[in-house]
């Protein structure tokens, strides 16, 4: 299959109904506590894309066995301390930060030295930023250049409770945390500036010893000692963050509709939504529901008439964190200039996603400013591309390639975008998707 896609016209109006894959962090920590689990758990419609086939291998490579059925994925547990640590073990977490840093807290107790090591991309980025907390348990690290993959972790058998204080508001960092803490001797605990609960919801489902404090700018978690893991059968619901390609391709239409079915919109995860509310964009959810403490609902949109432009309030940014690239284009059509802050966290993604997003929009011909962590973006909603435009070299960012597809149907021009396979990491379905609604 050639791994370049070209795109030369314009998507029509559409209206159509769709269903998108799996939450991919909800994916990884099924497997996660699945393999800590007392026996077998099963997950319906889990992802499978790179990053969560990486975090099975990973449990397999620690003894534990899966099975991936039709739509059904089984691993079979055998309890919190069932993994078999044996010499020379190496951990390949490939693209993924998610698996990187979260398997990091539970291997914190590891017999012998476990090395992990990752793609070109997740060998750039900041390990520090775990093995930082994950030390004053008690575990030690060696890491590349102080803070990169590889690494090597040295676990304890005496692990001490820690207080942390978490100010990036980063999930992975405060989900490894917890998950060492389910280990130590003690209480920990973590003031943890807001980001995406999953870990803290699965833990309340599965009953563990986490308690969650919500303040209202940040959460306090408590958590003890954990003496077993029940069973997780999981059906795991469709991921916004994937659903967010779809979102802006309607609100960058014109008489366009769209209904995405059974998607999560747990309120750590719906900045995109509020944002583009604010914007102009006529977002319903409906039949919402919970499901073992999380919000499901269909998600309807139609093409607004007008896009305004916003000055983004920083409290949105971790609701939204995954979702900025295509939020700059629905920015690019606005009518006025809008301004987004706060956003240094960008730049720790799969790419440098401030400077791609930057990018992209000089490319498009659209006006931007950015700074380490903002971006004033000059819309124009008369915004027709009429050039060539090739986006390559981008550390195979999934969400740049997709950020790309997105721009090339909504605004025209002739584009060619390099690393189509990039999708594979979180979103394998993407063009099936895409050309269902072209159709
Ligand atoms: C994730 C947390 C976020 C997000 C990533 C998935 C998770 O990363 O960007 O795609 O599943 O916990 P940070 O923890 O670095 O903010």
């Amino acid at each position: 299959m050639p791994n370049l896609l070209a795109i030369k016209k314009k998507i029509k109006k559409f209206k159509k109904v769709i269903n998108v894959s799996g939450d991919k962090s909800i994916s990884i920590r099924w497997v996660l506590f699945s393999s800590l689990a007392e026996g077998t758990s099963t997950a319906k419609n889990l992802l499978l894309s790179q990053d969560v086939l990486a975090a099975l291998r990973a449990i397999n490579k620690l003894g534990i066995k899966s099975k991936i059925n039709n739509n059904e994925c089984k691993v079979y547990g055998k309890g919190i301390d069932g993994y078999k640590y044996k010499k020379n073990l190496v951990i390949d977490a490939a693209n993924s930060g998610t698996l990187g840093r979260l398997i990091l807290g539970i291997l914190i107790n590891t017999t012998f030295p476990i090395k992990l090591v990752g793609d070109n991309s997740l060998s750039k980025r900041d390990f520090n930023r775990v093995s930082e907390p994950l030390s004053k348990f008690g575990a030690n690290f060696i890491l590349r250049n102080n803070k990169n993959l590889p690494l090597k972790i040295f676990g304890s058998k005496k692990l001490r409770s820690i207080n942390y204080i978490e100010k990036k508001g980063s999930a992975q960092c405060k989900s490894s945390i917890i998950f060492a803490g389910l280990r130590a001797n003690g209480t920990t605990i973590i003031k943890a500036k807001k980001s995406r609960n999953h870990t803290e919801l699965l833990c309340k489902y599965l009953k563990l010893p986490v308690k969650v404090n919500v303040k209202k700018n940040y959460d306090q978690i408590k958590i003890s000692k954990f003496k077993k893991i029940p069973v997780l059968n999981y059906n795991i619901p469709s991921d916004i963050s994937s659903s967010a390609f779809f979102i802006v391709l309607t609100a960058l239409g014109k008489n366009s509709e769209l209904e995405i079915k059974n998607v999560n919109i747990n309120n750590t995860r719906t900045g995109i939504i509020s944002i583009l509310r604010k914007m102009g964009v006529k977002i319903i959810y409906k039949n919402p529901k919970n499901y073992k403490g999380e919000k499901i609902a269909n998600i309807k949109i139609k093409s607004p008439k007008v896009l305004k432009s916003i000055n983004c309030p920083a409290k949105l940014n971790s609701g939204a964190i995954d979702e900025f690239l295509v939020i700059f284009l629905v920015a690019a059509k606005a009518n006025g200039t809008s301004y987004f802050k706060g956003l240094s966290e960008l730049n720790q993604k799969e790419s440098p996603r401030l400077i791609w997003g930057g990018k992209i929009l000089s490319k498009m011909g659209v006006k931007n400013i950015i700074t380490k962590d903002s971006i004033k973006i000059f819309g124009n909603p008369n915004l027709n591309i009429e050039k060539e435009i090739v986006i390559k070299n981008y550390l195979k960012d999934h969400r740049v390639f997709m950020t790309s597809v997105i721009a090339a149907l909504s605004f025209g021009g002739s584009w060619k975008i390099h690393d189509k396979d990039s999708i594979n990491t979180s979103f394998p379905n993407f063009m099936k998707i895409i050309n269902y609604i072209k159709k």
